[in-house]
C-alpha cells in the first residue's frame, strides 16, 4: 500500500502449501509500490492428475525435489545474493502440512544462514493482499476469498487486521468446482475445466440447480447441496453424461455459484454498512477468482453498488509466491517478524492474526 516514503524492502517469498511449488523476489520501492523482481513456479498438476486430486505425500516430495532449484532460478534472475535481501518469507500455514514444512524450513534455513529476518506468512493473508501487487488497494476493503480450501468474506482493516463475516459451512467453493468436474468427467483441476466446458454450453438454463443459503441472513456459504443436486440430476440422465450434458451442467453449476457468491457478498456489504459506511472497495482473490464468468458477475455487482472491484490477474489468483513475498514485505515494514521456532500449522484462521502485536507468531495456532 502506498504511503509516506519508506526504505526499499526486498523479500524472497516461498509457497508450498498445496500443489504449486513457487519462489519470488518482490521489492517495495521508496514510493511503497511493489515490483516483482523474479517469479518462478512449478505446477504439480501432472503428478496429481491420475488421482484426480492432490495427494499430500506426493505434493510434499515434489516440493522437496524442486524448491531449491526454483529459488536458485528466482535469485539468479534478480542478480542478488541472499545477503542482499531484507527478509525471507514462506507460507507457514494453513495448508497441507508436509508441504508447508518443506517451504517454511527452507525459508528459516536461508534466513538463518544470511542473518535475515524470517517471516511466517499466513497463506490466506497472501491471497488477501495479492490484489495490491498490481496497484494500490487502500484499506479498509471487503474481501471475498475463494479458493480450493476456503470460501470466506472478510472485512480487511489493515495488514494482520481481519474480521471474518462469513465462511462455508461445508465445502470450499474451489472444492465444489473440483468435485463437480469429477462427476462430469471433466478432469482435474476442476475449476478451469468447468469454465471451459460451460463456455460450450448449448442450453445453460436446461438444468435448474439450487442456490444454497440464498435468502438466509448473514453471509455464510454452503456448496455440498449444490454438488449433490448435480449428482442427482446426472443420475436422472441414466447414462454417463454426454459432452453436451456436461457442458450444460457445467454452465448451470457456474451460474448457481455466481448467484450465490453475489448474493452472499451483498449481505456481507450490508453487514458492515453501519461500521464502515464509507467502504467502497471489494477484493475478490483466490484460485476461483480466475474464473471469467465470476469476474463478470462481480463487475456487474460493483457497477450496481458503486464499488471499486479489485481482482488480481489470473496468475496471482491461483497460488503463487509473489503474494507471499509481498505479504512478507508488508509484515516486515510493520516489524512483524517471526522467530525461527515458529511452528508450521495445517490450520490457521486469518482472523486470529494480530497485526498490532510485535510478533506474528504469538500463539496463533488454529
Ligand atoms: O488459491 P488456489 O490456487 O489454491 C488454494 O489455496 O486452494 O485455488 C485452487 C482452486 C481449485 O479448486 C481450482 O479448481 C480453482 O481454484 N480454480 C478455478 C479456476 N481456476 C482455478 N475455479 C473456477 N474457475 C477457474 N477458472
Ligand atoms: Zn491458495
Amino acid at each position: 500500500m502506498t504511503g509516506e516514503p519508506a526504505e526499499p524492502l526486498t523479500v524472497l517469498g516461498i509457497e508450498t502449501s498445496c500443489d504449486e511449488t513457487a519462489a519470488a523476489v518482490v521489492r517495495r520501492g521508496a514510493d511503497g509500490a511493489p515490483e516483482i523482481l523474479a517469479e518462478t513456479l512449478l505446477s504439480q498438476i501432472e503428478d496429481h492428475r491420475p488421482y484426480e486430486g492432490v495427494v499430500p505425500e506426493i505434493a510434499a516430495r515434489a516440493h522437496l525435489d524442486h524448491l531449491d532449484g526454483l529459488i536458485g532460478r528466482a535469485m539468479a534472475a534478480t542478480g542478488l545474493g541472499f545477503g542482499d535481501l531484507d527478509g525471507v518469507a514462506a507460507t507457514a500455514g494453513p495448508g497441507l502440512i508436509g508441504g508447508v514444512m518443506v517451504g517454511a524450513t527452507m525459508a528459516k534455513a536461508i534466513a538463518a544462514a544470511a542473518g535475515k529476518p524470517f517471516l511466517a506468512v499466513n497463506h490466506l493473508e497472501g491471497h488477501a493482499l495479492s490484489a495490491s501487487l498490481t496497484g494500490p488497494v487502500d484499506f479498509p476493503f471487503l474481501l471475498l476469498l475463494v479458493s480450493g480450501g476456503h470460501c470466506q468474506l472478510l472485512l480487511v482493516r489493515g495488514v494482520g487486521r481481519y474480521r471474518r463475516l462469513g465462511t462455508t459451512v461445508d465445502d470450499a467453493v474451489g472444492e465444489a468446482f473440483d468435485k463437480v468436474a469429477k462427476l462430469l468427467d471433466l478432469g482435474y483441476p476442476g475449476g478451469p475445466a468447468i469454465e471451459s466446458a460451460a463456455a460450450g454450453a448449448k442450453d445453460p438454463a436446461r438444468f435448474a440447480l439450487p442456490r444454497p443459503m440464498r435468502g438466509r441472513p448473514g453471509c455464510d456459504f454452503s456448496f455440498s447441496g449444490l454438488k449433490t443436486a448435480v449428482y442427482n440430476r446426472l443420475r436422472a440422465l441414466e447414462a454417463d453424461p454426454a459432452p453436451a450434458d456436461a457442458a450444460d451442467m457445467a454452465a448451470a453449476f457456474q451460474e448457481a455459484v455466481a448467484d450465490v457468491l453475489i448474493e452472499r457478498t451483498r449481505n456481507g456489504l450490508s453487514m458492515i454498512q453501519e461500521e464502515e459506511p464509507a467502504l467502497r472497495r471489494l477484493v475478490v482473490a483466490g484460485g476461483v477468482a480466475a474464473n471469467r464468468r465470476l469476474r463478470y458477475a462481480f463487475e456487474h455487482l460493483c457497477a450496481e453498488e458503486k464499488l471499486t472491484l479489485f481482482v488480481p490477474p489470473q496468475r496471482h489468483c491461483t497460488d503463487n509466491a509473489a503474494m507471499i513475498a509481498w505479504a512478507g514485505v508488508e509484515r516486515l515494514a510493520l516489524g512483524l517478524t517471526s522467530p525461527l521456532d515458529f511452528a508450521p500449522r495445517p490450520r490457521w484462521p486469518l482472523d486470529s492474526l494480530d497485526g498490532t502485536a510485535g510478533d506474528a507468531s504469538s500463539g496463533n495456532a488454529a
